[in-house]
Parts: structure tokens; C-alpha cells; sequence
């Protein structure tokens, strides 16, 4: 079996309705991993990129959140009709810039929208 050269990790974590961290899934009926696998099949890239859930990736500030490995794009407030062009930046080496984290954003305590919800 063939390696997969990518792997999209979506946030699925659920908090409790006011919890002042927030969450990607408030209702737990996110749509994302079955999107993102009918984008991936859509390009042809079953098998090539992998979409998988993931708990919290601690950016529940700008969430909703996902992240794709190997390449480290942190994309942040991401909604439904951003999936098909993240996959179709992964499939032309183009990220989609609009949504990336900026570097100062990622894990650091530093970040100015972690400690405008904390
Ligand atoms: S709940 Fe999604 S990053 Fe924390």
C-alpha cells in the first residue's frame, strides 16, 4: 500500500454551550470530514491525502481549525466553502494563503487572539 503524502487533520471537538475556550463542532454535527473526503475524491486524490478527525489542536481561538501534515498549514476559520480550495491547494502545491495562520499565531501563548478568549 502506497503512502499517503498528506494528512489533513480536522478538529472535531465538541465544549459544553459558554465554555470561554469555544470549539469547532458547538453542535457535534460538523459537516468537514465527510466534505473533505468528497473534495479529496472529487480531485482524485483518495488514497494520496488522508482526511482524518482530530480532537482539539489547542487553536480554539481560530477555530474552526485544521492542519495538514507534512506540510505544517495551520488553516484557521475555516467553513464549508473553503474545503474544495484547500484540497485543490494540495493538489497544486499552492496553499490557500487567505486562511493560514500567521507564524506568531502558532502555539505560542504570545498570540493576541489566545489572550483576547482566555
Ligand atoms: S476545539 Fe478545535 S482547536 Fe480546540
Amino acid at each position: 500500500m502506497a503512502k499517503f503524502k498528506h494528512h489533513i487533520f480536522i478538529c472535531q471537538n465538541t465544549r459544553e454551550a459558554g465554555n470561554p475556550r469555544g470549539c469547532c463542532n458547538p453542535d457535534g454535527k460538523s459537516p468537514f470530514i465527510k466534505l473533505f473526503k468528497e473534495a479529496l475524491r472529487a480531485k482524485g486524490l483518495e488514497g494520496v491525502v488522508r482526511a482524518n478527525k482530530a480532537g482539539c489542536l489547542d487553536h480554539c481561538e481560530h477555530g474552526p481549525m485544521v492542519v495538514i501534515y507534512p506540510d505544517e498549514l495551520w488553516y484557521g476559520r475555516v467553513d464549508e466553502s473553503d474545503i474544495q480550495p484547500i484540497v485543490d491547494g494540495l493538489a497544486s502545491g499552492k496553499p490557500l494563503e487567505r486562511l493560514l495562520l500567521k507564524e506568531d499565531c502558532i502555539n505560542t501563548s504570545s498570540c493576541e487572539h489566545k489572550a483576547a478568549k482566555t
